[in-house]
């Protein structure tokens, strides 16, 4: 673990802002040596992790998706935030800010200056895996809030729930916004929330975002936008595919398709082959052969029932305390409570 300073800060802001970077331990089937790309591509059906949405182009098209008028989910979800931040820091008090794949920290900003507007301590922790990301936003929340202390952890959750250290404040909050739980199957879901469990005190809060059930036809239309960003979101994946494993995939020649499965209500994510062909990803030395609509599965994005979440959370100890949704309920903010 190595502690980096951060690069331009300025003199007052440097002691305000710490990141630590985690390292990953080797395992067998390691994502940085590509051994997800190879297990997924050569199973059947072919999947890939959503992980290689995210290179700096995913990141900013992923940013393009949220402002599309089809994905109503960003903009929702931060009308709620912004009806209901000052209660979050009313019912939790002076807590340590824990945020679970931050991005820019657009969000965020709503919670502090609901804590600021209270009097109340300003102690942020952020964590993303990229750890460019996490210092220009520290460095543009340090600027704007001068009592903030900024904590950052660049890693996997996983990692970083399990290396955190106790918080310096009466208590801790870890968010998890921006329905990203959706993109967990339920038992990545069920490991997920045993890692939060293990990173919080009994007493302290857990702030969760999920987008909920509703008509096929708007679902469908948050994932498969008008002006082809999200097509260009997924086909993307495999331009990243390309430079990081020297591969020839020709995006011309797939195609996105996404579609909501009633049954288990989620999105699905997929990338269909429109001809037979052959993909080489040099630096795995794999070579991949599709059939004509032959697909890669590339997402899942669950789409939760407030009163079944909620039930699920409390199983588990994250008793609801409170919960707060938008006029047409299309999306839940839920703040849970750890108890023994
Ligand atoms: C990050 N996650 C919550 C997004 C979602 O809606 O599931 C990812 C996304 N995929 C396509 N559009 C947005």
């Amino acid at each position: 673990m190595t502690v980096s300073k951060p690069a331009n800060s300025s003199v007052s802001s440097e002691h305000r802002l710490q990141i630590k970077r985690l390292l990953e331990p080797t395992s067998v089937i390691s994502s940085s040596t590509g051994g997800d790309v190879v297990k997924g591509l050569t199973q059947m059906p072919k999947t890939l992790p959503p992980r290689y949405f995210y290179d700096d182009r995913g990141s900013e098209l992923f940013e393009q998706i949220c402002g599309l008028p089809e994905y109503y989910l960003t903009r929702t979800e931060t009308a709620i935030l912004q009806k209901c931040a000052s209660e979050i820091a009313q019912i939790t008090g002076a807590s340590e800010i824990v945020e679970l794949g931050s991005g820019s920290s657009t969000k965020t900003r709503i919670l502090l200056d609901a804590y600021q507007q209270q009097g109340l301590p300003l102690h942020y922790l952020p964590i993303d895996v990229s750890a460019g990301i996490l210092e220009s936003s520290a460095l543009s929340l340090l600027a704007d809030y001068p009592s903030l202390q900024v904590y950052a952890l660049a890693g996997t959750y996983e990692l970083a729930l399990s290396q955190i250290e106790p918080s310096e404040l009466p208590s801790r909050m870890i968010c998890f916004i921006g329905s990203t739980l959706g993109n967990l199957n339920s038992q990545e879901c069920d490991l997920f929330l045993s890692q939060v469990i293990t990173a919080l005190q009994v007493g302290e809060y857990f702030l969760l975002g999920v987008d909920l059930q509703k008509p096929k036809h708007i679902l469908e239309a948050a994932y498969s936008d008008r002006q082809g960003v999200t097509a260009a979101f997924n086909l993307n994946m495999l331009e990243h595919l390309n430079w990081r494993f020297d591969g020839n995939f020709d995006t011309t020649q797939f195609e996105h398709w996404a579609f909501y499965n009633e049954t288990e209500h989620q999105i699905e994510m997929h990338l269909k082959s429109k001809c037979k062909q052959s993909v080489e990803l040099g630096s795995l030395k794999l070579n991949v052969h599709f059939e004509p609509d032959e697909t890669i599965h590339t997402e899942i994005s669950r789409k939760f029932n407030l009163n079944t979440i909620q039930q699920e959370l409390k199983a588990k100890g994250l008793v609801p305390q409170k919960m707060w949704t938008d006029e047409n309920q299309w999306f839940g903010l839920l703040l849970c409570k750890l108890q023994a």
